[in-house]
């Protein structure tokens, strides 16, 4: 089932123009009809990178990549399908369709939803029974019941399977409960809860939806917290615990490493905390709290894994250009206690020295060496000129040296010096470092292509594929041909998988009265894939394009087919394939 409607499709294809895609990644240069250029995906010095604007696709001679715009950001950004359809609606202002209905998948995501909001209605209400241990626990640690409520906070009673029966008893299956993480097969085959005798956090999403839970022990028992591990609707590393409240509490946040660390924070005025869940902070996490603010405050706990957290995540926001700063947290671990110990007021003052991420570095470089000496002096310096050429900003580096300068009593002239060799340094590791990186990927990505055409050269002899390329070229350019040749030709007939598809699908929409255009073929078909239906669709322009050529096809492919069954075919070096595989060019 396709997941996007060939009106849609067709609406974005027509908002998109290819050459004016490609050029913002790519220089082109238009020769008539065509335009190329140096191919994104290999090393290469002279241009094998072609970009066809008739029928909006591309190809590259050099190493086989092609296909349309939606393939070209797959493969260039590194996204799904999905994902690319939406980068590209984003980019040409387009809405993205509501999941329809009848799609399978959108129905079992509603039903997920539908059995987590149970859920959490469900623990909530164990939550607030009297005598419930969870609730007396979180009394204990200072939270109020309105706080429990607005958090919607509960309780997975101490049970096998109470959950479990009571949303069977609201008509939920077997599957849509495992499929939601809410219940598990036990070793005997029936179902019981995932969570037991929990403090409950639900986790929801922006649209309000539940879309994960997070289950704290009431005691020390490990592991400390279970959390809904991935299912149709919630991705590890995606989530971000509370957003929904602190996105409209300003564009500053503050990002906290616990569930309780908020939920104290939020209680203590502070409804611009939020945390991410379980795992370390991930770069898809930031990129989503980025739409959200413009500036983060880091304020994970004090102890060192903290510290190497904190850094870590502050790097992450760097490389997105967000500002961030560091909570110096005194007196406590972490925000849930701090507040619990010296109140809001003292939070707030916290906050307010927050750190710029530069001086908390430069504290840090600092911590242990005794400044007093000249040894000391020289290694903080040496430290700090480390940091601070670390910095993209000029003006911002000027500022800090200037401190330094000042701090140290060293000159300014031998600070800018020492910055000025570690930058060059740091740039010339950064250039190699990335150079190394953009060609690992981009060989990975030719030898994805490579072997696909590999396998593809070796299905079937080269006359055998030739003819049954022609045929489709034909098709896709004459569909009125088809009529014709219906009685001739069945899907068993072609050699391959992947022509096997082809055929059924472009067949399909010619029944259908559809247009056959690429931009419909990229869901079904993977970029591999669709470099070699890009080779196919391009055919079509070279060939005659008469009946008789079809005929003719469908003579040398039933030929070759009886000859295969005869012999094996001859094999031929993967060098002579690739070579007679570009030669009708
Ligand atoms: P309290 O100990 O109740 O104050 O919780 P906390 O939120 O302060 O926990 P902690 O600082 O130990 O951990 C921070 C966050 O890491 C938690 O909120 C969880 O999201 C996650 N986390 C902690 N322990 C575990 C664990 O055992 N498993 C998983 N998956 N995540 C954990
Ligand atoms: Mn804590």
């Amino acid at each position: 089932m396709a997941r996007f409607s060939d009106d849609f499709l067709f609406e974005l294809r027509s908002r998109i123009d290819i050459e004016e895609l490609i050029s913002s990644y790519v220089r082109l240069k238009k020769q008539g009809r065509i335009s190329r250029g140096l191919c994104p995906f290999h090393v290469e010095k002279t241009p094998s990178f072609t970009v066809y604007s008739d029928t909006q696709s591309y190809y590259c001679f050099g190493c086989g990549a092609g296909g349309e715009s939606i393939t070209f950001i797959r493969n260039i950004e590194n996204l799904s399908y999905y994902d690319a359809v939406q980068f590209l609606a984003e980019k040409v202002g387009l809405k993205m369709p509501e999941e329809t209905a009848d799609d399978g998948l959108y129905a079992l995501r509603k039903r997920i939803f539908e059995a987590n909001r149970e859920a959490a209605r469900f623990f909530y209400a164990n939550l607030i029974k009297p005598d419930c241990p969870a609730y007396t626990y979180l009394i204990g640690r200072g939270i109020k019941p309105e706080t429990i409520k607005r958090f919607g906070l509960g309780y997975a009673p101490d049970s096998w399977d109470a959950l479990t029966r009571h949303l069977r008893s609201k008509g939920f299956k077997e599957n849509e409960l495992i499929s939601a993480d809410l219940s598990q097969k036990s070793r005997t085959g029936g179902l019981i809860d995932v969570f037991r005798n929990r403090l409950m956090f639900p986790i929801i999403d922006l649209k309000g939806n539940v879309i994960a839970f997070g289950g704290r022990v009431l005691g020390d028992e490990k592991p400390k917290y279970i959390n809904t591990s991935d299912t149709p609707v919630y991705k590890k590393g995606k989530g971000i615990f509370a957003l929904n409240i602190a996105k409209a509490h300003g564009r500053s946040l503050i990002l906290c490493e616990g569930y309780m660390d908020v939920i104290a924070m939020h209680q203590a005025g502070f409804q611009n905390a939020v945390a991410g869940l379980g795992t370390a902070f991930t770069s898809e996490q930031a990129q989503i709290l980025s739409r959200y603010a413009d500036e983060v405050i880091l304020a994970y706990d004090s102890d060192d894994a903290g510290k190497k957290a904190a850094k870590r995540t502050m790097s992450i926001f760097q490389s997105m250009n967000v500002k961030t700063k560091i909570l110096t947290l005194t007196g406590g671990k972490d925000p849930d206690e701090i507040i619990k110990r010296f109140g809001r007021e003292y939070m707030q003052k916290i906050i307010d020295g927050s750190l710029s991420s530069t001086e908390y570095k430069l504290a840090l470089a600092k911590e242990g060496i005794n400044t007093d000496t000249a040894d000391g002096k020289v290694e903080y310096l040496k430290k700090a000129v480390e940091v601070l050429s670390e910095l993209d900003d000029a003006i911002e580096r000027d500022v800090y040296a200037g401190r330094l300068s000042e701090e140290t009593g060293v000159t300014r002239t031998a600070i800018d010096e020492q910055i000025k060799r570690a930058l060059s340094f740091r740039k010339r590791k950064q250039d190699i470092d990335s150079f190394n990186k953009a060609r690992e990927i981009l060989e990975g990505k030719v030898i994805a292509a490579k072997n696909a055409l590999k396998l593809y050269n070796q299905s079937a002899s080269l006359r055998c594929r030739q003819a049954e390329e022609t045929l489709l070229a034909s098709l896709i350019q004459n569909p009125e041909f088809y009529k014709k040749l219906k009685d001739k030709i069945t899907i068993d007939d072609f050699s391959s998988a992947l022509h096997k598809r082809l055929f059924f699908k472009i067949t399909e929409r010619i029944e259908n009265n559809q247009e056959l255009d690429l931009i419909y073929f990229a869901d079904e078909f993977n970029p591999e894939e669709m470099s070699i239906l890009t080779k196919v669709f391009q055919k079509g322009r070279t060939i005659s394009n008469t009946l008789d050529e079809c005929l003719d096809c469908i003579k040398v492919m039933s030929e070759e087919k009886l000859k295969q069954s005869a012999a094996d075919p001859s094999k031929l070096s993967d060098e002579e394939f690739l070579r007679l595989f570009y030669k009708k060019e």
